[in-house]
């Protein structure tokens, strides 16, 4: 029998039963959108973007676009106003699951910015440079503090909008990889190629209007009669394919053709981007499926030179079919009849210095990012030493490009910058606004005599032959018997060197000439000896 105190209960309980599901729909957001988290950094402005599905039962799906391209969402669960997933984040090959935080603050999504940074692997220097010394101190690494410790993403579109969505790399279909053969070589880049590349200064913020803006300048300026005639355009222009799957230039670029033209028409030759995933870095179209086509398009457009940059095809492929992944795009370059300069990008994976030329490559990246530092640039430039062997008229290493006048390195960083690339016989491919040139760039990139060692017709590459405390010596050989020898500070402080021409296996009584100072030093008996300034160099000719 009830009491009242029964009846009271009964109807609280059958209360609660109506109400409780009100409760548990509550308790999870509907967080189903696209998020977007602007921030200003030392590293320029950018967006993560937050594409979400998430369901009543507190699942959640969809996929981020951070620093290292897009991702789908793992593991995905919303807890009251906290959200937890994971990403498989691609850092140049290296895949590493990331675990991720946030939570819903009003109408804003807070996400914990440590999710979002990856562990460098061995080598890499991040931006913002190396992690402190063991001992220094605890304290996050350099890199992290250049993003605060929480974005905030809001309700939004992205920009710009010309981005690909996220691919659903479950149901891609399946690209054939062809049996591996060794191409015949294309007979271009017999001397390490010139030019200059958008991406270290403008990154995916690229349009024809600048592109047309920096052929003029290089014409202007002198650099295209210096060699510099590459004028190559990186990630960020792609926009989508039409129905019968041509890649269209993004609105930045009206007409690609004309725009080849015209660089054309200045003497100049132009560059594409491109990767052999279904997504670039930048998140833009790749042409994973549509490489015979797209290679097509660009030679009507009157493409001379792709960069092909391996990206999202990390999480499609392995390692071990890099090579033939990047021969599939060769065979596409050589079917087309249009001589292009083939760039392979991946970061120095998979020996690529071993199989780089069979696949009809002109060079190939040996490392990670170039970041405009002095850590980053020395590490790019110390890592070519075990690949010289490899480098050979009409192949190259490629440390990456140029971050001379970017403003990140002094003067005489920039200088040691220019000399190593030219020891290292690494391409010259200037990364900065030469429509701007200060004095010190344009005395830097306009060094005829630095750039003949870069471009000496013997095409070996130099090798940092000693070391005395933070000097590095390296030698090139140059062609008609002569050497260039690059004397390196890696100290903070001016330091004097004295160098024995004995020791580096040279002989006696070589005439010098200074390749900064434009001066000849005349005979010098046994040795060099000078001071040379903190992170410079001292580059001479000898013979
Ligand atoms: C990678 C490459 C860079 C640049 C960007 C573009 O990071 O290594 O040189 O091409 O992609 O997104």
């Amino acid at each position: 029998m009830r009491t009242g105190f029964g009846h009271f209960v009964a109807i609280l309980l059958a209360a609660l039963a109506f109400i409780a599901p009100a409760l548990v729909t509550a308790a999870v957001p509907d967080v189903t959108g696209t998020w977007v988290a602007r921030i200003n950094s030392p590293l320029g402005e950018m967006e993560f973007v937050f594409r979400l599905r998430s369901d009543a039962n507190g699942g959640l799906g969809g996929s981020v676009n951070s620093l290292f391209g897009d991702a789908p969402i793992l593991e995905g669960r919303i807890n009251g106003n906290d959200i937890e997933f994971s990403i498989d984040m691609d850092l140049f090959g290296n895949i590493q699951r990331r675990a991720i935080k946030g939570r819903i603050v009003g109408d804003e999504l807070q996400i914990e910015s440590a999710g979002l940074m990856p562990t460098p692997p061995p080598g890499m220097v991040m931006p913002g440079g190396p992690p402190a010394a063991p001992g220094a101190g605890a304290g996050p690494p350099p890199f992290a503090k250049l993003l605060p410790g929480t974005l905030t993403a809001r309700r939004g579109t992205p920009t710009p909008s010309y981005r690909a969505g996220p691919v659903d790399y479950k149901a891609l279909p399946k690209v054939e990889l062809p049996a591996l053969k060794a191409l015949p070589a294309n007979k271009l880049a017999r001397t390490p190629p010139m030019g200059w590349n958008s991406w270290n200064k403008f990154r995916t913020g690229i349009d024809d209007k600048t592109v047309r803006g920096i052929a003029d300048a290089l014409v202007e300026s002198g650099m295209r009669d210096a060699g510099y005639i590459y004028v190559n355009i990186d990630d960020g222009w792609q926009g989508t394919r039409d129905g019968n799957g041509v890649l269209q230039p993004n609105p930045n670029f009206p007409d690609m053709k004309a725009l080849a033209d015209y660089v054309h028409s200045k003497g100049l030759k132009l560059g594409i981007y491109s990767s052999p995933g279904p997504r670039t870095c930048g998140g833009f179209e790749g042409s994973y499926g549509h490489e015979e086509i797209d290679a097509r398009t660009w030679a009507g457009w009157g493409i001379d030179y792709l960069k092909y940059d391996w990206c999202s095809a990390g999480r499609v492929w392995k390692d071990q079919d890099m090579r033939a992944v990047y021969q599939r795009m060769g065979e596409a370059i050589r079917a087309t009849g249009r001589p292009m300069v083939y760039s392979l990008c991946q970061y120095g994976r998979a020996s690529v210095q071993s199989w780089g030329p069979l696949v009809g490559g002109n060079l190939w990246r040996t490392t990670f990012d170039i970041f405009d530092n002095w850590p980053s640039m020395t590490g790019n430039v110390n890592a070519q030493e075990a690949l010289a062997a490899s480098a050979a008229p009409g192949h190259w290493n490629d440390p990456d490009m140029l971050e001379i006048g970017n403003g990140g390195m002094t003067a005489a960083e920039y200088r040691t910058h220019f000399s190593l690339w030219a020891i290292a016989a690494a391409p010259l491919i200037a990364g900065n606004d030469v429509r701007a040139l200060d004095a010190d760039t344009r005395d830097i990139l306009l060094n005829k005599e630095v750039i003949a060692v870069n471009q000496d017709r013997l095409g070996k590459q130099g090798r940092r032959v000693a070391q005395q405390g933070e000097i590095d010596i390296w030698l090139r050989k140059l062609s008609g018997g002569a050497h260039a020898l690059a004397v390196v500070n890696r100290g903070n402080v001016e330091a004097e060197v004295a160098t024995k021409w004995a020791d580096l296996g040279l002989p006696a009584n070589l005439s010098a000439r200074d390749l900064w100072l434009h001066r000849d030093l005349g005979r010098l008996a046994d040795g060099y000896q000078g001071r040379v300034a903190a992170h410079g160099v001292v580059l001479l000719r000898l013979k």
